[in-house]
């Protein structure tokens, strides 16, 4: 176990580059499994998810070689279908095998992942796609078990954009017999990285980025090299680094595009956001205005910024609102906030912020990744030190986070608890 201790009050400044997208690698080293022969993926961040996911091939029998930003995997000796509890636990996004698997092995068998600290996550669409296309699904000791004689395109509609539910029958119809139809589909930047990873092996995946995507199956793919998108979620989290403590920062290696939601509402708030090319400025001289926030899938705001965003909106002039839609439980964070002195009051899945002009140090606990950023922002911001407990959360989706704040200036020290 680690914790943070932040001395809050330093104005960040200075150039911080944004990793990999931990959520289009997730899916990508998944698809990996589809291909009898290698692959190289780069732009792979260091991360605790990335990591499982990589146990999770190492498991089923794939070779895995991970150096720097690169990670080369040869799926061709895969020996096993099976993703035990242990790693189902260890990362929900475990259950993104389950489409590779059934595709090119017609059998695949993961452990039901269960709720997690945001909400209940069910698997209902994921597998009402899969039936769609001829799997077999039975649901018996908290393992799901997929089998199929073949697999037969087929037209699918989501009752909800899932992200997770579009990649995994994405991955599903790769080698199915026939055009499968996605109806619906989640539409988010991490999903058309699927896409173009896929189409390089070989496949025949379009529409991607809107709401239809149509797979044609194909009966082989072959080997190729991905470099992943920059991490949205990482680059937006920076932005609210360098709002909230006054701070003028430059984020490179971003994709603007993928972060107009953010960048619309920082920018209501009175922050100065001046985009360039693969670059992000955000410059802040004074307390931020109060907007409000509702999470939707993309391109709306996305709810892995809700807890950050929140945070800033702790600290601006009025009263914000800020309703999630996508999680039912993702105001872990607010208990906490509260502890530093912020002022909200949950309504439902709506959380009324009244603008303090300054938060206060505490001991205080990450709950989940995102939830620990914003408790970090929210630290950078307060007077006296903060004591973060539960590290361990926030090195699931960000690549040593303490060092690129204290390399624009922040001080923040990581101790064994
Ligand atoms: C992905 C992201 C996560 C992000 C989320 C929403 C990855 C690895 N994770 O998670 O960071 O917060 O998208 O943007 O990419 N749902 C159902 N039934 C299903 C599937 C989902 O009801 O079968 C519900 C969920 O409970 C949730 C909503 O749909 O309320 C969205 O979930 P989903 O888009 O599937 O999220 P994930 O893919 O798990």
């Amino acid at each position: 176990m680690q914790r943070f201790m932040i001395v809050g009050g330093n104005r960040l400044q200075g150039t911080v580059r944004v990793s990999g997208s931990k959520n289009s690698t997730l899916p990508i080293v998944a698809a990996s499994l589809l291909l009898d022969g290698e692959c190289t993926i780069k732009g792979v961040p260091r991360l605790r998810d990335v990591a499982v996911m990589r146990d999770v091939l190492v498991h089923l029998g794939a070779d895995v070689v991970w150096e720097k930003d690169a990670m080369h995997i040869n799926a061709s000796s895969i020996n096993c279908q099976d993703v035990s509890e242990d790693l189902m636990r260890r990362m929900r996004a475990s259950n993104l095998v389950l489409g590779p698997l059934i595709s090119r092995f017609k059998h695949a068998k993961i452990s039901y992942p269960g709720g997690c600290n945001i909400g209940s996550r069910p698997m209902n669409l994921h597998m009402k796609g899969l039936q769609a296309l001829g799997v077999e699904i039975t649901e018996k000791f908290g393992y799901i078990t997929a089998r199929a004689q073949k697999l037969q395109g087929s037209e699918v509609y989501l009752d909800m954009p899932s992200v997770g539910a579009t990649e995994n029958l994405m991955m599903a119809s790769i080698y199915a017999k026939g055009t499968t139809i996605i109806r619906n589909a989640a539409r988010e930047p991490e999903i058309i990285d699927l896409q173009n990873f896929l189409n390089r092996m070989g496949a025949m995946v379009k529409g991607a980025g809107t709401d239809t995507i149509r797979v044609t199956g194909v009966d082989k793919l072959s080997g190729t090299t991905h470099t992943v998108i920059p991490d949205r979620i990482e680059a937006g989290t920076h932005m609210i680094a360098a709002a909230i403590t006054g701070g003028d920062v430059i984020i490179t290696d971003v994709i603007p595009e993928h972060l107009e939601p953010v960048i619309n509402k920082l920018r209501e708030t009175g922050v100065y956001v001046e985009v360039k090319d693969d670059q992000v400025r955000v410059v802040a001289d004074k307390r931020p205005k109060s907007v409000d926030i509702k999470t939707m899938p993309y391109p709306g705001f996305p709810t892995d910024m809700q807890p950050q965003f929140m945070a800033l909106l702790t600290v601006a002039e009025n009263t914000s609102v800020v309703t999630e839609t996508v999680f039912e439980n993702r105001y872990k964070h607010v208990m906490e906030l509260r502890r530093m002195g912020a002022d909200i009051r949950l309504e439902g899945q709506t959380a009324v912020i009244k603008g303090m002009p300054r938060l206060s140090g505490a001991t205080v606990e990450a709950s989940d990744l995102r939830a620990g950023a914003a408790l970090v922002l929210a630290a950078l911001a307060a007077e006296d030190g903060t004591v973060l407990e539960q590290v361990e959360h926030i090195d699931r989706g960000y690549e040593r986070l303490e060092n690129k704040y204290n390399a624009l200036g922040a001080r923040i020290i990581r101790v064994n608890s």
